[in-house]
């Protein structure tokens, strides 16, 4: 080997000693091995050789540059090494001996009986809806026939955005957004309007046995031509006698609602305390659990909807009550508590 060329090698051994990581790698490699490398220049000075000689020194520039792309390859294939060697030195310890915690993860009492509700409703044509859970005033209000400074805005006091949104108080937000999606086919097709829409609600209030500031329901609407209050109470006594499956006493009061003309409270009888009166029902042996009515028709219109022509029910299952009924769940504060214990009771039912 030409001293020159042995001379090179051996620089090229030394840099690659102090080699650490790729990028030092990288450097060395463009400096031996690219076009402009030093490798590379070596056969720049065969010009001046004899052809004899050229083919001599040639071969041994070839020899010298597979060697050094060899050794530059088994170099990053150590730095590889190396690297994945200290990122294991950081992980913890992992013992693959120690037994596994075979306790299963239990689905939350208020999905049970929400995929309940939704079984039992989809099995009676309606379509199950999402909603966001920010919302317009509009959407939350003004399209609900409730106006600016009305006094009903006092009991859905909720969380409000700095750009005027709000953190929907009740399922029907979404009422205005579903008349509009299924007007069409209503009108057009004569297809009835049956829609659910489950959702998680806000509401500004002190939290005790009974109220949360998050909790859950269920809207459902119909909209039809003739669509009567029989309709909407056959609807509501399927739904509860398949939930709990067994006759709940209901009573059906009225009640108010500016967005349904008449209104209902639709109270069953505490399953918690059996009508004697407990905590849970404020002591007064029934819990509203469904507030309902006949669409206003000013609801209607704001949909889009000529309400001389269709009229419609509309109700808002307290989801969060139903399961509290159903599984006996006394503090309504346990479902937001996170506590494995209270809601893994509930793993067996599907
Ligand atoms: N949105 C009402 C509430 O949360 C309940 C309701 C829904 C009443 C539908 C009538 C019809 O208070």
């Amino acid at each position: 080997m030409s001293e020159k060329t042995n001379a090179l090698k051996q620089e090229f051994l030394l840099s690659l000693a102090d080699v650490k990581t790729q990028e030092e790698l990288e450097e060395i490699r463009v400096k031996y091995l690219g076009k402009k490398g030093l490798v590379t220049e070596l056969l720049k000075d065969m010009r001046s050789l004899t052809p004899e000689e050229k083919k001599t020194f040639g071969q041994e520039v070839n020899v010298l540059k597979e060697e050094v792309s060899e050794k530059i390859a088994a170099a990053r294939e150590e730095i590889k090494q190396a690297e994945i060697e200290r990122e294991l030195a950081l992980m913890p310890e992992f013992d693959v001996s120690m037994p596994a915690d075979l306790r299963r993860g239990s689905y939350h009492p208020i999905t049970l009986v929400q995929r309940q509700c939704e079984e039992i409703f989809k099995s009676m044509g309606f379509a199950v809806e999402d909603f966001r859970e920010v919302v317009t005033d509009y959407e939350c209000f003004e399209a609900l026939n409730i106006p600016k400074d009305h006094p009903a805005r006092d009991m859905q006091d909720t969380y409000y955005l700095d750009n005027g949104q709000l953190l929907k108080s009740h399922t029907s937000a979404a009422q205005n957004a579903i008349y509009k999606k299924y007007k069409d086919a209503l009108v057009n097709e004569g297809k009835p309007i049956k829609a659910i829409f489950p959702g998680r609600c806000f509401r500004n209030e002190a939290t005790d046995a009974c109220h949360e500031n998050t909790f859950f329901q269920m809207e459902g609407v119909m909209v039809d031509k003739n669509i009567s209050i029989s309709n909407l109470i056959f609807f509501m006594k399927t739904m509860l006698s398949e939930v709990f499956r067994k006759d709940i006493k209901v009573r059906l009061r009225p009640g108010f609602f500016p967005f349904v003309e008449p209104g209902f409270e639709l109270d069953i009888s505490c399953l918690i305390c059996g009508g004697e009166g407990c905590a849970s029902c404020k002591h007064s042996g029934w819990l509203e659990l469904c507030p309902c009515g006949m669409i206003h028709p000013e609801v209607l219109r704001a949909g889009g909807i000529d309400p001389e022509e269709y009229t419609g029910f509309a109700f808002g299952l307290g989801l969060t009550r139903l399961a509290m009924m159903k599984y006996g769940v006394k503090d309504i504060r346990d479902l937001n508590s996170g506590s494995l214990k209270v809601l893994s009771q509930f793993t067996d039912d599907k």
